[in-house]
């Protein structure tokens, strides 16, 4: 395939940046997403110009390191991360926009790349668990119901991308918050800082400078964890319940 590149470029966080036009020749439909950015940035080196920047880490959709708005959807036009995302998505002669997330909270670094270490300090601020260390302790000594297990599970997918804040008009953090909520609220190990925690991280999201919750839904259509949206219910109704109750 052969194909039009329209890719945000921008020196640093001062610059103003804007939209820059590649061609990119020699494209497999075998190729994941940021293989195809890999080929664009040899050529850019042959050709003794700068390469594009951008986030990856595992390739493996595992990490949440990868992050790319492609054709104004956060991650492409799959369900999947960007690294998973493979060119038989797209077709020969193609023209496909790129541009890093958006978001006043996830400021640009460099082309591609910003800034989510909001994300770290929203985790940092809901604290430990309570769970004592040493060797594993009996697994039918602290019983969890099957459904509680499942759910945990199924949020604790949740890997920290930042697509939902992208794709959400109102630059909201809500849909992750409440997963990282709902995980440790499903379980026994999580009740003794449930109520502290709950408080903190939402005081730190907001201080972050993430927009509120309106209901659109954006995050969770965009999530490649398909993390769904009542997770944002839990979170306002344990944040009601800590507040009423004076945490
Ligand atoms: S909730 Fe989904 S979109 Fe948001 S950070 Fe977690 S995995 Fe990424
Ligand atoms: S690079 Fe790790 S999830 Fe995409």
């Amino acid at each position: 395939m052969n194909l039009t590149l329209k890719i945000w470029r921008q020196t640093g966080p001062e610059d103003k940046g804007g939209i820059h036009t590649y061609q990119v020749e020699g494209v497999s439909s075998d190729m994941s997403f940021l293989e195809m950015l890999d080929v664009l940035n040899e050529q850019l080196n042959e050709a003794g110009e700068e390469p594009v920047a951008f986030d990856s880490d595992c390739r493996e959709g595992i990490c949440g390191t990868c992050s790319l708005m492609i054709n104004g959807d956060a991650h492409g036009p799959e369900v999947t991360t960007t690294c998973q995302l493979h060119m038989r998505s797209f077709k020969d002669g193609d023209t496909i926009t790129i541009e890093p997330w958006r978001s006043a909270a996830f400021p640009v670094i460099k082309d591609l790349i910003v800034d989510r270490s909001a994300l770290d300090r929203i985790i940092q601020s809901g604290g430990y668990i309570s769970a004592n260390t040493g060797s594993a302790p009996e697994a039918n000594s602290v019983p969890v119901p099957r459904d509680d297990a499942m759910r945990a599970f199924n949020v604790a997918t949740c890997i920290g991308c930042g697509a939902c804040v992208a794709a959400c008009p109102n630059g909201s953090a809500s849909l992750f918050v409440g997963a990282k909520i709902t995980h440790l609220g499903e379980l026994p190990q999580g009740q003794p800082e449930r109520w502290s925690r709950v408080v903190d991280m939402v005081s730190q999201h907001d201080a972050e400078g993430f927009g509120g919750c309106t209901n659109i839904g954006e995050c969770s259509a965009a999530c490649p964890k398909e993390i769904p949206m009542d997770v944002i219910s839990q979170m306002n109704r344990d944040l009601r319940t800590a507040l009423t109750h004076g945490h």
